[in-house]
This record gives structure tokens, C-alpha cells and sequence, in this order.
């Protein structure tokens, strides 16, 4: 029985380090492909072509990267605060392997050309079912776990990793509904034409509200206060937050699809919620930034934190831009450019992403038994180079999208249109070189951060914390 006496690391340890190796691989099909744009002969033979890639990329940093990140996170968390050991080490490790072999065969078949078509929902079915069993095995733990519990309340974190996990199951489900081809691995999807863009883009959308934003304020509401050494500033807002972006954010998905062929009526629904949705955003938000109060001074001198509470800011900044985009007037302007790019990217680098750095930073001394990692000035270093990216990356795409779309809109007085497509390809080159700067600069940090790491774990060993024997604070 002495394992019951230990939390259970390994698949922690396991989990974050992959964070780190698939966070270097996506992003470098990011910078790729970002090239690609710019010197249009990198795209060779079918298998290395921008379409092929793009998918390639997006599917790894979100599953891979962030997946392996929440994953690592919702584990250590549900531990420690629930002073449980996880319900079943032989699921955990189930749920690590089987996601990898999720992402190695999406690596596979996506540059092989085989997709369903639906963005973000790219994988063919037979990975679908796998991915399936997989989130099952993943839910039991996790919830058994909390269903295990000795400490009798159920931190916030939880509860965002919990919506994370459940919503996430009913996204996946409802929207790889497909008749599968026998003998292949095409399918017929089992929705129509508006109805099947319609549950598509409640699916993208909803991918965003919880893959990218719910398990990653799951991730906030643990390591910030942890970092900071203060408590959440307050508690009751972080419950008001939680019931307020998860009932929202189910209502959003129609603003990308606006001046389509969906009825007017769940257009403007779904801007009306984008916009009531800037509220919980920023009160979670608000909420993580002040619980720095009486702790700012620790920002001087502790680059972890640094990155947590910029990745704060870039939240407020992505979450009041996206209800903006959201307004159908606004989005009439900012629709098909690299506004949208621009706007992904505050989100999925200044948030996702360096969240998920910070956090990673704090958990591998723990798990390999150091106090602290190998070098704090490199996480200086790394800290100044995400930053310095994300703004190169975010500035040029929000230039290249306005102007495009201003062109695209521009007339004659005779009403003829005043700038052909390709004037505004031109427009946008410089930025997009620009664009593939940032993203040198934001996959260099990580490399410095994959020294750092191997640093650390070569300098300490795997070790497992032991249970408190009273429920403490964890
Ligand atoms: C209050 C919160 C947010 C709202 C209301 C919102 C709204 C929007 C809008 C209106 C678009 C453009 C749709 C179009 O014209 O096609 C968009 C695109 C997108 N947003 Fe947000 N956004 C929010 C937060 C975020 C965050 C925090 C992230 C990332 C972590 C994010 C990721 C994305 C992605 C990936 C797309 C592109 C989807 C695609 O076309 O492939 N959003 N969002
Ligand atoms: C080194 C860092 C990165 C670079 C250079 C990069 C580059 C790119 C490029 C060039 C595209 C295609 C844009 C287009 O089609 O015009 C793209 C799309 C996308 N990337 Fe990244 N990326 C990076 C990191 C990330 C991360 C960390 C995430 C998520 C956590 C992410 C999520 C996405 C998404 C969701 C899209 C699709 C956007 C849309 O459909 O509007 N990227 N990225």
C-alpha cells in the first residue's frame, strides 16, 4: 500500500514534459508554414504544402501542446487539492499513451491528406473513436479522484477543469457524428448544409470557451495564487465567473459565421452573447490580476510570475477584442483577413500558450525534486522573447487585416471595386515576414526552455510528494 501514501507525479512528469517537446514541434510547423507565406516555393510536393501543414499546426499546438499542458495541470491539481492520490494509476497511464498515439497518428494522416474537413475537427473517424475512449478513461480518473476526496470542498480550479472535461466529451461527440465509408476513412457527415456549419462552429466556438480558455483558467485559479503566495482575490466572483462563462459561451458560436446562410435571428444571438460575454471574461481576469495585491513587488524579480499575469493581460486583451469582432459591422471589416489570424494568436500565445509556460516553470522543480529550475535568468530570457513574439506576431496581422480589408471594401465613385486581390496580397507581404520574425523569436523562448528543463531533470530525480496525513492547504 505505499503508493497510496504518495500523489501519483509520474503521469504528471510524464504529461508536462511532453507539453514542452510538442510545444516546440507545433510551433515549428507554426514558423513553417508562416514562411510559407512569405517565400511561396517552401510549399513542396503534396505532403509539406500550406494546406496540409496549417491543420498539422493547429492541431498540435491545441491538442498536443495544450492538451499535454491541461493535462499535466488538471492532474497535479486534482491532487493536491483534493489530498487524494489519482483513482487509478493504470487509466492515467492509459490516458498519457493513448493520447500520444492520438497525436503521432494525427501527424500521420493530416500531411497524408486525410481530413474530415471541419476546422479544428480536422481528424479522420477512426482516430475520432480513439480519442473518444481515450477523454472516457481521462473523465473517470478525474472524477473519480474528486469523488475520493479528503479535503470536503472542491477548489474552483477543479470545477474549471471539470467543465473543461465535460464539455469538451460533448463537443467531440456531437460533432464527429458521421457515416463512415467501410473500407475507408472518409465519412458522410450526418448534418446538412447550414445545420452542419451551424454545430460545426458551436463546436469551433465552444473549443475555444473550454479546450482554450476553461482548463486554462483551471490552470489561473492554481498557479497564480500558488506563484503570487497570496490567496484568489475573491473567491465569490471566481464562482460567479465559472457559471457565467460556461452558460455563455454555448450561445457565442454563431459570430463566425455571420452574413452566411444561417437565419439573421442566430447571427445577431450569437453576437448579443459574445458581447454579454465580455463580462465574465474580464471578471475572471480582473480576478487573477488582483490577486497580486500586497505581491506586485514579487513581479520585479520572478519572470514565473511574469508570465503568468501577462498572460492575464493578454486574456483582458483577446476577450475584449473577440466581442468587438463579434459586433456584425465590425466583423463585415475584419472577416477572412488576418485580423482573425491576429486575434487567434493574442489568444493562443499571449494566453494559452505563456500560461501554460508559467505553470510548467513552477511544476518541473517540484516533480524532480529541485527547489527551483536550473537557470531563473533564461526564464527572464524565454519570458522577454514570448512577449516580444506575441506583439511582432499580433501588431502584424492586426496592420495585414485592416488593410486588406479596407482595400477589399474600397470603390470607385462608379462603384467598381478600387484595389484588385492582389494588390492587397502586396499590401500585406512585409507583415507577413514580420509575422515569421515573431514566431522565430516565440519557438526560440521554448527551445531555451527545453535546456532549462533538461537542465533541471538532469540535476534532480523523479520524486512523488507524500500525502498529508490531515487535509492541508495545498
Ligand atoms: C469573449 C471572448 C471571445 C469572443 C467573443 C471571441 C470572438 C471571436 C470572433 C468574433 C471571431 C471571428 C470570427 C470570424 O469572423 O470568422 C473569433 C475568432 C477566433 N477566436 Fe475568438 N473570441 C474570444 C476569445 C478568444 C480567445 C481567448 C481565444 C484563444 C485562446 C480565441 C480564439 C479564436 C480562434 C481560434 C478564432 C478563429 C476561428 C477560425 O475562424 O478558425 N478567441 N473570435
Ligand atoms: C511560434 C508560434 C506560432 C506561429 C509562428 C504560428 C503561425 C501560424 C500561421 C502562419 C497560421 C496560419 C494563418 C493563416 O491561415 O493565414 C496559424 C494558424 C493558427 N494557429 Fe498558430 N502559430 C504559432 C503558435 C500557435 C499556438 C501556440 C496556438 C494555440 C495554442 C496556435 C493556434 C493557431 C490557430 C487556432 C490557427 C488557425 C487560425 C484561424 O483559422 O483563424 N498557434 N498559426
Amino acid at each position: 500500500m505505499e503508493n497510496q501514501a504518495t500523489y501519483n507525479y509520474k503521469v504528471v512528469r510524464q504529461f508536462a514534459i511532453m507539453t514542452v517537446v510538442w510545444g516546440i514541434v507545433g510551433m515549428l510547423v507554426g514558423v513553417i508554414i508562416a514562411a510559407q507565406m512569405f517565400w511561396p516555393e517552401l510549399n513542396v510536393g503534396p505532403y509539406f504544402h500550406f494546406g496540409r501543414l496549417r491543420p498539422l499546426h493547429t492541431n498540435a499546438v491545441i491538442f498536443a501542446f495544450g492538451g499535454c499542458g491541461l493535462f499535466a495541470t488538471s492532474y497535479y491539481v486534482v491532487q493536491r487539492t483534493c489530498n487524494v492520490r489519482l483513482i487509478s494509476d493504470k487509466l492515467a497511464a492509459f490516458h498519457f499513451w493513448g493520447w500520444q498515439l492520438v497525436i503521432v497518428l494525427a501527424a500521420i494522416t493530416l500531411p497524408l491528406g486525410y481530413t474530415q474537413g471541419k476546422e479544428y475537427a480536422e481528424l479522420v473517424w477512426p482516430i475520432d473513436i480513439l480519442i473518444t475512449i481515450v477523454w472516457v478513461c481521462y473523465a473517470i480518473v478525474f472524477f473519480g479522484t474528486i469523488a475520493q476526496r479528503k479535503v470536503k470542498h472542491i477548489y474552483v480550479a477543479n470545477w474549471f477543469y471539470g467543465a473543461f472535461i465535460l464539455a469538451v466529451a460533448l463537443l467531440h461527440i456531437v460533432n464527429s457524428l458521421v457515416l463512415p465509408v467501410w473500407g475507408t476513412m472518409d465519412s458522410y457527415p450526418i448534418y446538412s448544409g447550414a445545420v452542419d456549419a451551424m454545430v460545426q462552429w458551436w463546436y469551433g466556438h465552444n473549443a475555444v470557451g473550454f479546450f482554450l480558455t476553461a482548463g486554462f483558467l483551471g490552470m489561473m485559479y492554481y498557479f497564480v495564487p500558488k506563484q503570487a503566495g497570496r490567496p484568489i482575490y475573491s473567491y465569490r466572483l471566481s464562482v460567479v465567473h465559472f457559471w457565467a462563462l460556461s452558460f455563455t459561451y454555448m450561445w457565442a458560436g454563431p459570430h463566425h459565421l455571420h452574413y452566411t446562410a444561417l437565419p439573421d435571428w442566430t447571427q445577431s444571438l450569437g453576437m448579443v452573447f459574445s458581447l454579454i460575454l465580455l463580462a465574465p471574461s474580464w471578471g475572471g481576469m480582473i480576478n487573477g490580476i488582483m490577486t497580486l495585491s500586497g505581491a506586485w513587488h514579487k513581479l520585479r524579480t520572478d519572470p514565473i510570475l511574469k508570465f503568468l499575469v501577462t498572460a492575464l493581460s493578454f486574456y483582458g486583451m483577446s476577450t475584449f477584442e473577440g466581442p468587438m469582432m463579434a459586433i456584425k459591422s465590425v466583423n463585415a471589416l475584419s472577416h477572412y483577413t488576418d485580423w482573425t489570424v491576429g486575434h487567434v494568436h493574442s489568444g493562443a500565445l499571449g494566453w494559452v500558450a505563456m500560461i501554460t509556460i508559467g505553470s510548467i516553470y513552477y511544476l518541473i522543480p517540484r516533480l524532480f525534486g529541485r527547489d527551483q529550475m536550473f537557470s531563473v535568468k533564461l526564464i527572464e530570457v524565454h519570458f522577454w522573447m514570448a512577449t516580444l513574439g506575441t506583439v511582432l506576431y499580433i501588431a502584424s496581422m492586426w496592420i495585414a487585416g485592416v488593410t486588406q480589408g479596407l482595400m477589399w471594401s474600397a470603390l470607385n465613385s462608379d462603384g467598381t471595386l478600387a484595389y484588385s486581390f492582389i494588390e492587397a496580397v502586396k499590401a500585406s507581404y512585409p507583415y507577413y515576414f514580420i509575422r515569421f520574425l515573431g514566431g522565430v523569436m516565440f519557438l526560440s523562448g521554448m527551445l531555451l526552455m527545453f535546456y532549462n528543463v533538461i537542465r533541471t531533470i538532469s540535476e534532480g530525480k523523479a520524486v512523488d510528494a507524500p500525502i498529508p496525513a490531515v487535509a492541508a492547504h495545498a
